[in-house]
């Protein structure tokens, strides 16, 4: 059966980005055909300036969001970073496989650095931001992961983990599987509504363009009745000289199932297109904030399968990382 692995990082309140561009083929469609596991990232989240408090509190919520979207634990695994050791242990290996050339050339190092850089006008960024990519390869590799289903942006770091295990394979002896990353058919790279330009992100400041998992609906509405489109009359797709407009047509697509082109045909004005993307969004997000209520009121349940998914989740790594261990040359304990 096809292992499957994809994590979530608690940097932010989750958004409509994660939702189409990973969650929801998460609960559709991995967690149904593979042998999958889900993973709340928290140590990728102290890679910038954190609150102790906030990770926490974000780590359970993300956790808590992705039960209400629909990830069964009867059918995957469900757990969270910190609570399985193998990942850390296993990146420590793998920075002695990964070069520094490597993680300076990372789109997401580059963009982040300068934007943490920025804020603290000129000050350090944390070395985990630049091995961050390290630890992402490790908590991939641990469990011989054949499909790494994520959005666009993060398609160079499994790259990366492709590299490092190709290269591990060459210079130890086959040990790990080489994996590969899948993408939605639409909506791989939903793009800020207040900058169509810029991806959605989650740790962004710009609350306006972006629509979080647990936004009411009326909030949704006027977010994307508000979206940035352009001047023109036509309701057309092209991403590139039209991206807001293209954009709200995928955010259509992907809550429909259609495809943005087709839909472009059907609009005649952008108040229209605004308008029924707001009330699919609302209708998308509706049943996932009704559970998520409802598990938010017992969250010995949430604590329960974090425990028995982490515990799964080691039983699985380890036996890998243990081989990475003994292949590189490390005695055995
Ligand atoms: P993160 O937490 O930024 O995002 C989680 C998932 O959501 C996707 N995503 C988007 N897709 C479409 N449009 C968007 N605007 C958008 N924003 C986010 C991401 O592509 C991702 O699939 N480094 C990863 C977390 C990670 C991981 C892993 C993922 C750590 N280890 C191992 C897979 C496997 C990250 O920061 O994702």
């Amino acid at each position: 059966m096809t292992r499957v692995f994809s994590g979530i990082k608690p940097t932010g309140h989750l958004t409509l980005g994660n939702y189409l561009g990973a969650i929801r083929r998460w609960v559709d469609v991995d967690q149904r055909q593979s042998d999958a596991l889900f993973c709340v990232v928290d140590l990728h989240a102290l890679t910038v300036d954190h609150d102790p408090a906030r990770v926490r509190r974000l780590s359970r919520q993300a956790a808590t969001l992705l039960l209400a979207a629909g990830l069964d634990p009867k059918l995957c695994t469900v757990f969270v970073q910190s609570h399985v050791d193998e990942h850390a242990r296993l990146s420590y290996v793998m920075e002695c496989v990964a070069t520094d050339g490597e993680m300076r050339r990372m789109v997401q190092y580059k963009e982040k650095a300068a934007r943490e850089r920025e804020r603290e006008r000129g000050g350090s960024v944390r070395l985990s931001l630049l091995t961050y990519p390290v630890l992402m390869a490790a908590d991939i590799l641990a469990y011989g992961t054949d499909e790494v289903p994520v959005g666009d942006d993060q398609t160079q770091h499994v790259e990366l983990a492709r590299d490092l295990a190709v290269r591990f394979n060459q210079r130890y002896g086959h040990t790990f599987v080489v994996p590969r990353a899948t993408r939605p058919a639409v909506a791989a790279r939903v793009m800020n509504l207040q900058e169509p330009t810029s991806k959605m992100g989650k740790s962004d400041d710009s609350g306006p363009g972006i629509v979080y998992l647990l936004d009411e609906p009326d909030v949704v509405r006027k977010k994307v009745m508000r979206a940035v489109t352009d001047s023109a009359a036509e309701v057309v797709y092209d991403r590139e000289a039209r991206p807001g407009v293209a954009n709200l047509l995928e955010i259509l697509a992907a809550c429909g199932g259609g495809n943005p082109e087709d839909l472009s045909g059907v609009y005649e004005s952008y108040g229209t297109l605004k308008k029924d993307t707001a009330e699919a969004v609302v209708e998308l997000l509706r049943p996932v904030q009704e559970r998520h209520k409802e598990l938010c009121a017992d969250p010995a349940y949430v604590e329960g399968v974090l425990r028995d998914g982490a515990e799964k989740a080691r039983e699985m790594a380890k036996p890998m990382v243990d081989s990475a261990y003994r292949a590189i040359g490390l005695l055995p304990a």
